[in-house]
């Protein structure tokens, strides 16, 4: 599976980040390109939505076209995804890319991000990706979870992930 993981933290210890990087360990079939661009992303408007797209723009783009599947993993901010996060699907909402694109989402923070989790999915069907509501993870776990060389270490949370993706291997065999 070729996967693009996009964090919705810009913390340089993201455990968000962690989990995106963890994906080869706990799906060795699965390569992953972490999107790292999010913060070089201009502010949307609808104004500058035209052709020929603004260059961070079009490299999102072309990444999301490229994958097989995304997963999405963010934190929550004031009960909130964070806007940079926002700011990234909002510009995709008027291109094909993300359209039909199996998607998994993991909300990993203290509460689990109890609020942001389920408006991150919300956002994301509007969107027409094809989100996978059963590979769906809120983490409550994920800044304990990870050794000091980055290897996730906790063995119950490494399950659960790789059940996640898991689903998303089958969904990619048997599309809806
Ligand atoms: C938070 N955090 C947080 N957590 C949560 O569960 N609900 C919330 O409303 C908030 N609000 C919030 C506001 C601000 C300004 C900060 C800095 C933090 C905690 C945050 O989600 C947590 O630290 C995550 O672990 C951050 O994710 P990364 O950076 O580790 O990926």
């Amino acid at each position: 599976m070729r996967v693009l993981g996009i964090s919705g933290s810009l913390r340089s210890d993201s455990s968000n980040h962690a989990l995106l990087r963890a994906i080869p360990q706990l799906a060795p079939d699965c390569t992953v390109v972490i999107y790292d661009g999010i913060a070089a992303l201009p502010h949307f408007s609808p104004d500058r939505d035209v052709e020929p797209a603004p260059s961070e723009v079009a490299r999102l783009r072309t990444l999301v076209r490229e994958a097989e599947a995304l997963v999405v993993s963010s934190p929550e901010y004031a009960h909130g995804m964070p806007g940079s996060l926002k700011n990234a699907l909002d510009w995709l909402v008027s291109g094909v890319e993300i359209a039909g694109k199996a998607t998994l989402v993991w909300s990993a923070s203290p509460s689990g991000a109890l609020h942001a989790h389920p408006q991150l999915l919300e956002v994301l069907r509007t969107m027409s990706a094809d989100v996978l509501l059963e590979g769906a993870l809120q983490v409550t776990s994920a800044r304990r979870a990870f050794a000091a060389d980055g290897r996730l270490v906790d063995e119950d949370l490494g399950r659960t992930l790789a059940e996640s993706l898991g689903r998303l291997r089958q969904r990619l065999a048997a599309p809806p």
